[in-house]
């Protein structure tokens, strides 16, 4: 039997589920039942009646699953799959900040760790950040964490000033603007698409920012178009997957590399073959304490509900 037969035998012996983000292994999306952006995948971590949930992700989003599923079991199949933007908002820091501004809204984007969503009023994600921040009553000042330049690109959205945490995706800083330029001259007729969790120079000089689901619908909304991606590099799968015949460029790499684009080091340590023995072992499993996930949970149910809710 193949790596990918054997996965699917086991799944259906064991009623599990498997998740995967876009920036995940061709041969992982392949094989998974859904794969997504945050919220999505946190929509089918609600929806599904599996037993086990095998998250093809990063840490953050298996921790997600886990709260909205304290009975489950949740896989991830890399415990090393971390994340810059969680790594760079350490709980108990973030407590002594939320503590020195008491009278603030605090919104957490979805990158950052249980504990940390345990000490936000409302978790948003790249999709729906600007219909969180827009919801909090104006005269209420508003701490946003861990990413600046969603923060930044969010104040620059709705005019409202933001304390921001000073965090940052490795991957979405590493885009060069000088390069990105040139490219653009080489590919004038090409549409450059942006990530939020880009800088702010990048995201000038794109036309269309979203989220990766956002992103990858405008490439199917614009299909007679050339597009410079400016996100990690994994993305391009399901986009050409989507629109055969995309024309689609990484956005360039601040360091030379042989492929010109970005990849997650964190989202790559997940293989198929990790993938397969986690759902085997059921092993390395997501663990978050009851109390966190009580406190954890409120902040995800109010941005669920909020995103279920027409404009
Ligand atoms: P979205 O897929 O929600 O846009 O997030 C991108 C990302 O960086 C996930 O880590
Ligand atoms: Fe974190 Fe950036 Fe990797 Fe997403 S791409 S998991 S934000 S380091």
């Amino acid at each position: 039997m193949t790596l990918q037969e054997k996965i699917i035998k086991l799944k259906k012996e064991k009623k599990a589920v498997i998740l995967a983000h876009y920036y995940q292994n061709q041969d992982i999306q392949d094989i998974a039942d859904y794969v997504g952006d945050s919220l999505g995948l946190s929509q089918q971590a609600v929806k599904t009646d599996a037993d086990i949930i095998v998250f093809a992700g990063v840490h953050f989003m298996a921790e997600t699953a886990k709260i909205l599923n304290p009975n489950k079991i949740v896989v991830l199949p890399d415990l090393n799959a971390g994340c810059s933007l969680a790594d760079s908002c350490p709980s108990d820091t973030f407590e002594s900040f939320t503590k020195s501004h008491p009278n603030h809204t605090v919104i957490t984007y979805i990158n950052c760790s249980a504990e940390v969503k345990a000490l936000t009023d409302i978790v948003c994600t790249s999709s729906n950040a600007l219909k969180i921040v827009n919801s909090i009553p104006k005269n209420k000042p508003i701490i946003f964490a861990p990413d600046r330049n969603l923060g930044r690109y969010i104040m620059s959205q709705t005019g409202r000033e933001m304390l921001l945490w000073d965090g940052s995706c490795v991957v979405h800083e590493a885009f060069s603007i000088e390069k990105l330029i040139e490219l653009h001259k080489k590919y004038p007729n090409y549409l450059i698409i942006a990530h939020p969790e880009s800088e702010a120079h990048i995201l000038k000089i794109a036309t269309y920012i979203g989220s990766t689901a956002g992103m990858i619908n405008y490439v199917k909304k614009n299909q007679d178009k050339g597009f410079i991606v400016a996100t990690e590099a994994g993305i391009l799968h399901k986009m050409n997957q989507e629109v055969p015949n995309a024309e689609l460029i990484p956005a360039p790499a601040k360091e030379d590399n042989t492929c010109a684009c970005s990849e997650c080091a964190f989202m790559k340590v997940n293989t198929l073959e990790k993938l397969y023995k986690c759902l085997r072992d059921e092993n390395p499993q997501i663990h978050v304490s009851e109390e966190v996930i009580k406190k954890a949970l409120v902040p995800i149910q109010r941005m669920l509900k909020l995103s279920a809710q027409n404009d």
